[in-house]
């Protein structure tokens, strides 16, 4: 690989890294092949509490591949992403010329983010949705936008189910921890994990985190926030997939990342409420209600205007280059 090729293909994996993560483990070493980059699965970033089987963790690396290949197109590379479920499980996207075509969604990349806030309550435009529903389409996944009060109350319900069950799980609350960054110096320092700023909570030093975080993360005042966060949303998509495998979890993520890119590039915010869908035992109900009659549920995302938050950080791209 020439020098210039191998600059080309870092500049994409800077794009690959400012995706979502579960927890932003940021669980993807990136390695670079002639005309092609492997996406791996850093299975020391999982987080087996909340993430049994993996599967965050491989729409975590879809998001990553759908960045690449909308940054790949504005250089003039068209992608084509393969995932050999025998092989190591990594995502590879092998690379040929195309037109430059600089998309917007291409151009939201380096705006969007996870937000964690209330919005402004006004429902979105029936072209707006129709938008967000194309780009979060794909094949073996489908997304379904709900905008119906009685349906969004009913997703709430399951939230708060989950949730409920989530905070009361000493394993869940220890995981969640130990990717919380109480103040920017750790956050910095680690370039990774959630960062209380990204939900609007002060900075703390870690020693007084540790101690207030049992005392105000508690069932009832994070289920009212949900609560609020809910009915200030246009509304809810839930995305899913048809079958319950990796590269369906591959494809759920490259669809939620064009989703957020789409919903990013017409100034619509989103935040992820995966309650319902992480604890097992409530999926099977929660698509019943919902009237999912295939299908896994894959995510739960509330859309809608509001202000933008601070950003999350990421590891350099020379961290994560193998
Ligand atoms: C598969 C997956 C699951 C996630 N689940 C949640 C969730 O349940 N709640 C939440 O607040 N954020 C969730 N997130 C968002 C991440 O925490 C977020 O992407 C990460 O902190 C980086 O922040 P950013 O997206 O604003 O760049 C999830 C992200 C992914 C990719």
């Amino acid at each position: 690989m020439t020098h210039a090729q191998s600059a080309q293909l870092k500049e994409l994996v800077r794009y690959g890294i400012l995706a979502p993560s579960s927890h932003n483990t940021q669980c993807w070493p990136f390695h670079l092949e002639e005309q092609a980059i492997s996406i791996l699965p850093d299975l020391s970033r999982r987080c087996p509490v909340v993430d049994p089987d993996g599967h965050h963790l491989y729409v975590s690396l879809g998001c990553a591949a759908e960045n690449i290949l909308q940054a790949a197109k504005a250089q003039g590379l068209s992608g084509q992403v393969t995932f050999d479920d025998m092989s190591n499980g990594a995502v590879r996207i092998s690379f040929t010329p195309c037109e430059v075509e600089a998309t917007p969604l291409f151009e939201a990349i380096a705006q969007r983010q996870c937000s964690r806030t209330e919005y402004d309550g006004q429902p979105l435009t029936p072209e707006e949705l129709a938008l967000l529903t194309a780009a979060g389409t794909g094949a073996g996944v489908r997304v379904v936008m709900l905008t119906q009060p009685d349906l969004m109350k009913t997703v709430l319900d399951y939230v708060v189910k989950g949730n409920t069950a989530q905070i009361n799980n000493p394993a869940f609350v220890k995981e969640l921890k130990s990717w919380i960054r109480f103040n920017n110096s750790e956050a910095e320092q680690k370039g990774d994990g959630l960062s209380v700023s990204t939900s609007g909570n002060p900075s703390l030093p870690r020693w007084l985190g540790n101690l207030i975080f049992p005392l105000i993360f508690k069932a009832q005042p994070e289920n009212e926030k949900y609560a609020r966060q809910i009915r200030s949303s246009a509304g809810i998509a839930v995305f899913v997939s048809e079958h319950d495998d990796r590269a369906h979890w591959i494809e759920v993520g490259r669809c939620y990342e064009r989703f957020a890119l789409q919903s990013t590039a017409l100034g619509i915010r989103n935040a992820l409420l995966n309650q319902p869908v992480e604890e097992a035992g409530l999926r099977p109900n929660f698509a019943k209600v919902l009237g999912l009659e295939t299908g896994r549920p894959d995510l739960v995302v509330r859309f809608g205007r509001g202000p933008k938050m601070p950003g999350s950080l990421r590891r350099s791209p020379e961290a994560v280059l193998v």
